[in-house]
């Protein structure tokens, strides 16, 4: 297991992060500042290199919401322990350090940081591993160079927030976006392009997080399809271990009363094997109470033994008390929730009462 891990930059044109003069480059503009402030806020930890924390010496706190965990990670131990990495904010700081510097620096940082021994050479997986085992769920990663370049071809990304600033560096020594290496193939599933004054900011899924959001608006789709409906109009779709599709559904298919997700599970074999790699994919959170019939969807789905869900919109206490997720996580499934598709689902849900 390991944090879900958004990887979040600004470039010039030219692609560097920075240029050269002791003083940190400004690319992002005011709106921009405000919107990665709002994506930190949505984080349970945020993670720069050690470099970054002694030439820009950020806080890597928040205005719009709780702080999140701050970490680092370090070979050579130099962190200074006046750092405002350090000395601001009122949350956990978590460094990762390779074995050797893990005495001395827990000695230095006594009282102010955890260091953690995260392996000689320091191992990437190791960190992500003792995170998430320390309940972080979302990691913000915000470079420089070598740490976005690190997580990119260890394959560790799995959403990027690339701005584009309007301007050139073209300082040859300047810090580039990442530099040379193994980066994973193909093309990366480009979800949103937003401009924020005069900047542009780009984010794309990479990995599982592409097939997920690929077939969910698969599902989500798929409700297009529902009968006219006083309840909610959902989209299901099932996939095996290899990510395809063995099963879909969609609300009311045959009989008002039916729910998608029911709906496409009635098309497997109760003992198919393949149901024990398949990841169910609704347009909304799986049911957990419902008045039409005894068994929920969140039941079906545990009953049949699939250990991953993943879906765009919350079900709204409309009807009843939603509890899916919880139930389901508590039943041991990996549940992932894809809020990027979840306006497309509430359009699809205008007729409810409270949603439109
Ligand atoms: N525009 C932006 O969005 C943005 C964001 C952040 C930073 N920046 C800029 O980026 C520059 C800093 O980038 P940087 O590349 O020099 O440093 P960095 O990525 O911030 O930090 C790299 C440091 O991480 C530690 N590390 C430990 N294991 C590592 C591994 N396996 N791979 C890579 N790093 C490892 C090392 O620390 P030790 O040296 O202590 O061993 C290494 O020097 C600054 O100019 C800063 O302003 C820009
Ligand atoms: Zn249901």
């Amino acid at each position: 297991m390991r944090p879900y891990v958004l990887a979040s930059a600004a470039v010039s044109l030219d692609g560097f992060l920075d240029d050269t003069s002791p003083e940190r480059l400004l690319l992002s503009s005011p709106a921009d500042f405000d919107r990665v402030d709002q994506v930190r806020a949505g984080a349970d930890a945020i993670l720069v290199g050690a470099n970054t924390i002694r030439t820009d010496n950020p806080r890597l706190r928040t205005r719009s919401g709780p702080d999140p965990v701050k970490v680092t990670l370090t070979t050579s131990g130099k962190l200074d322990p006046d750092a405002k990495f350090f000395t601001t904010g009122d949350v956990a700081k978590l460094v990762y350090a390779a074995s050797p510097v893990v005495p001395s620096l827990a000695a230095s940082l006594d009282g102010l940081a955890v260091v953690v021994d995260a392996g000689d050479p320091l191992d990437p997986h190791r960190m992500l591993a003792d995170l998430a085992a320390r309940g972080i769920g979302r990691l913000m990663v915000e470079g420089g160079s070598a740490v976005h370049t690190l997580f990119f071809t260890e394959d560790l990304v799995d959403e990027l927030h690339l701005v584009v600033a309007p301007f050139f560096v073209g300082e040859p020594d300047a810090p580039r976006f990442v530099g040379s290496g193994r980066f994973p193939q193909g093309r990366m599933l480009l979800v949103e392009t937003r401009q924020l004054e005069d900047v542009v900011l780009l984010r794309y899924l990479t990995g599982q997080a592409a097939v997920d959001y690929r077939r969910l608006r698969e599902a989500v789709a798929l409700a297009d399809l529902c009968p006219p409906s006083t309840t909610f109009r959902v989209g299901a779709v099932i996939t095996d271990a290899a990510g395809e599709v063995i099963a879909t559904g969609y609300s009311g298919e045959h009989d008002p009363h039916d729910h998608a997700e029911e709906s496409a599970l009635a098309k497997l074999d109760g003992d198919d094997p393949r149901l024990a790699g398949a990841t169910i994919y609704s347009s909304l959170e799986p049911c957990s109470a419902r008045a039409s019939r005894p068994v929920t969807c969140t039941q079906h789905i545990v009953n049949a033994g699939i250990p991953r869900v993943v879906f765009a919109w919350r079900e709204p206490d409309l009807f009843v008390d939603a509890r899916g997720a919880e139930l389901l996580r508590g039943a041991g499934c990996e549940v992932v929730e894809v809020p990027d598709l979840a306006a497309l689902v509430r359009k699809a849900n205008r007729h409810l009462p409270g949603v439109g």
